[in-house]
C-alpha cells in the first residue's frame, strides 16, 4: 500500500515536471458548429482483411510481399480489429466528446474487384452500421473515399493510378458510396494526400506499387521523373469526375459537401539567400500548388512547368471544363514545418520527399533544430507552422472553407505502459497547434473543423507498429484500448472542464 502511494506520488511529481504550462485554451475560441474530431483510415485500423467478401487491397499484398519495406515487418491484417470493435470505438469517441469522426472507406470491401465483380453487400452493411452508430451518438461522419488503399486487382490492371482507366473505376466507386451512404454523410473527401501518395508510390518507391528510378531510388520498375505526374493527373481527373457527379446528381437532394485532403508541410528557407527563398517557394509549389492550382485555377503551377517540361501532363479543354466544379472545402493535413535548402546552386541527395523540387529539407539550422523532434523522421513540433500554412492557403486560394483533417504527434512505441500513457509531448503538441489554429481563425482563416490524428494507435504504414499516434493506447495483443493523458486533455477541452484539470488535481495532491 505504502509502495503504491509512493508510486502515485512519484508519478504525480513526474507529471508536475513534465506537464505543459497551464495556458488556457478554450472551446469558445472556435466558431459555433466547429467540428472537433479524431481521424483514422481503413487499412490502418480495420483489420478483417479477408472477411465478409472483402477483396485484397494493394496494401494487403504489399505488406505480405514486401515486409522488408515495413519497419517491423508487420501488416494491417488485424490492426485495431476495428471492423469487429467499431461499437466500442464509437463509445470511445462519445466519451471523448468529439462531434465528428473522420474515417475512410475500404474500396476493396465495397468493390472487391472494382467495377467488374459487383458490389459487396456485406461491405456496404459494415459502413451502414458504423455510420448509424455514429449518428446515434451525435457524431458526424466525415468520410474519405480513398486513403492510400484500393482493390489489388486495379493495381494489376492499371498500375493503380498510372492508367487512365482508373478514373472510371473511381467514379463508379464514388457513385456507389454517394448512393449508399449519402443520405447520412454530409462531409465527403475524394482523396487523402494524393500529393504524398504519388511521391511515395511512384517517385521514392516506398508505397505500393513500389515504382522508382535513380536518382530518386532503385526499384525494379518505374520512372521517377515522369510517373508521379501521370499518376497525379489521374488522381486530379478522378477527383474532378467524382465532384462533378456529386454536384450534379446528389448534392441538392442530400445536402452534403465535398472536398479533397492535401498533405501540407510548411517550408521555411534555410537561410535568407535568394536561392533558399526560391527553394522554399518551389517546395510549396511541388507540395500544395501541384494539386490545388489545377483544382482552383485549372493549371499546374509555373514552377513545376518550368522544371518538368513535357514530363508534366497538359490539361485538355475537356479536362479543364471538368475541373471547373469547385470543391466546397479543402482538407489540410499538417504535422510539421521544415527548412528548405536549394539543390540547384549546390548539389544534394535527391532521394528524398522534396528531391523532385531540387530542394533538400532539413530540421537543423546552425546546429539548432526547428522544433522538438518526434518519432517520425523529419517531423518536428513547430506550432506556428500551422498558422503559416493556413494563412498561406487562405491567401492563395481566396479564403476557402478549411478543415484541418489531420494533425498529431508520434511517440516511439515501447512496452512501458506508463510511458506510453503519460504522453505529455502529445498534450503540448495539441495545445500548441490548436492555439495557433485559433489565432489563424482570428486572423480571418475560415477553419471549420479539426481532427486529431489519430483516435487510437494503429498501423503506421512503413513504420508498422513501431510508432504510436493515438489519443488511445492500443495493446495489439489484447486489443485493449486505454485513454492516454492526451485523450483526457482533449476531452476536458471539448467538455469545457478547463484543460488538464486531472493533471492539476494530481499535482495539488502531491
Ligand atoms: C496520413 C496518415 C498517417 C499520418 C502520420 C498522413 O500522411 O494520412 O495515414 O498515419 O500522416 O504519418
Amino acid at each position: 500500500m505504502a509502495a503504491a502511494t509512493g508510486m502515485v506520488m512519484l508519478l504525480a511529481a513526474a507529471l508536475a515536471i513534465l506537464a505543459p504550462p497551464a495556458r488556457a485554451l478554450d472551446r469558445s475560441e472556435f466558431p459555433p458548429g466547429f467540428l472537433f474530431g479524431a481521424a483514422t483510415s481503413a487499412y490502418q485500423v480495420e483489420g478483417a482483411y479477408l472477411e465478409d467478401g472483402k477483396g485484397l487491397s494493394n496494401w494487403d499484398v504489399f505488406t505480405h510481399t514486401h515486409s522488408e519495406g515495413i519497419a517491423d515487418g508487420r501488416n494491417g491484417d488485424v490492426a485495431d480489429d476495428h471492423y469487429h470493435r467499431y461499437m466500442e470505438d464509437v463509445d470511445l469517441m462519445h466519451n471523448l466528446g468529439v462531434n465528428s469522426y473522420r474515417f475512410s472507406i475500404s474500396w476493396a470491401r465495397i468493390l472487391p474487384r472494382g467495377q467488374l465483380g459487383g458490389v459487396n453487400s456485406a461491405g456496404i452493411a459494415f459502413y451502414d452500421r458504423l455510420i448509424d452508430a455514429l449518428l446515434q451518438k451525435g457524431i458526424e461522419p466525415f468520410v474519405t473515399l480513398h486513403h492510400f488503399d484500393l482493390p489489388y486487382e486495379l493495381e494489376t490492371r492499371y498500375g493503380s493510378w498510372l492508367g487512365a482507366g482508373i478514373r472510371e473505376e473511381f467514379d463508379y466507386y464514388a457513385d456507389v458510396c454517394f448512393q449508399a451512404f449519402g443520405d447520412r454523410v454530409k462531409f465527403w473527401t475524394t482523396f487523402n494526400e494524393p500529393n504524398l501518395f504519388t511521391k511515395f508510390a511512384y517517385m521514392l518507391g516506398l508505397y505500393p506499387p513500389k515504382h522508382c528510378s535513380p536518382p530518386f531510388g532503385n526499384c525494379n520498375n518505374g520512372n521517377s521523373q515522369r510517373e508521379p505526374y501521370v499518376a497525379a493527373h489521374n488522381f486530379l481527373m478522378s477527383h474532378a469526375a467524382a465532384v462533378d457527379n456529386y454536384k450534379k446528381n446528389y448534392q441538392a437532394k442530400q445536402g452534403g459537401s465535398i472536398g479533397i485532403v492535401i498533405s501540407m508541410k510548411f517550408y521555411e528557407p534555410l537561410t535568407n539567400a535568394t536561392e533558399d527563398i526560391l527553394a522554399a517557394q518551389r517546395a510549396l509549389a511541388f507540395e500544395i500548388h501541384w494539386f490545388l492550382d489545377p483544382i482552383f485555377f485549372g493549371e499546374y503551377p509555373k514552377e513545376m512547368r518550368e522544371m518538368l517540361l513535357s514530363d508534366l501532363p497538359e490539361f485538355t479543354p475537356a479536362e479543364k471544363r471538368l475541373l471547373q466544379n469547385k470543391v466546397d472545402f479543402i482538407g489540410v493535413n499538417h504535422y510539421t514545418a521544415i527548412y528548405a535548402k536549394d539543390c540547384i546552386s549546390s548539389p544534394c541527395d535527391l532521394n528524398t520527399y522534396e528531391g523532385n523540387a531540387l530542394v533538400f529539407a532539413t530540421g537543423e539550422r546552425d546546429g539548432v533544430q526547428i522544433g522538438e523532434p518526434t518519432a517520425l523522421h523529419g517531423f518536428y513540433v513547430v506550432p506556428e507552422g500551422v498558422e503559416e500554412i493556413l494563412r498561406y492557403v487562405n491567401q492563395r486560394y481566396e479564403n476557402p472553407p478549411i478543415y484541418v483533417t489531420e494533425n498529431g504527434y508520434s511517440q516511439y512505441s515501447n512496452n512501458n505502459m506508463e510511458d506510453m500513457i503519460n504522453d505529455v509531448g502529445r498534450v503540448n503538441y495539441l495545445q500548441g497547434y490548436l492555439s495557433c489554429i485559433s489565432s489563424a481563425i482570428r486572423g480571418g482563416a475560415k477553419v471549420r473543423g479539426y481532427f486529431v490524428w489519430s483516435l487510437m494507435d494503429n498501423f503506421e504504414w512503413r513504420y508498422g507498429f513501431t510508432v504510436r499516434f493515438g489519443l488511445y493506447h492500443v495493446d495489439f495483443t489484447t486489443q485493449q484500448r486505454t485513454a492516454k493523458m492526451s485523450a483526457k486533455w482533449y476531452r476536458d477541452l471539448l467538455m469545457g472542464n478547463g484543460p488538464m484539470d486531472e493533471v492539476r488535481t494530481l499535482r495539488s495532491n502531491s
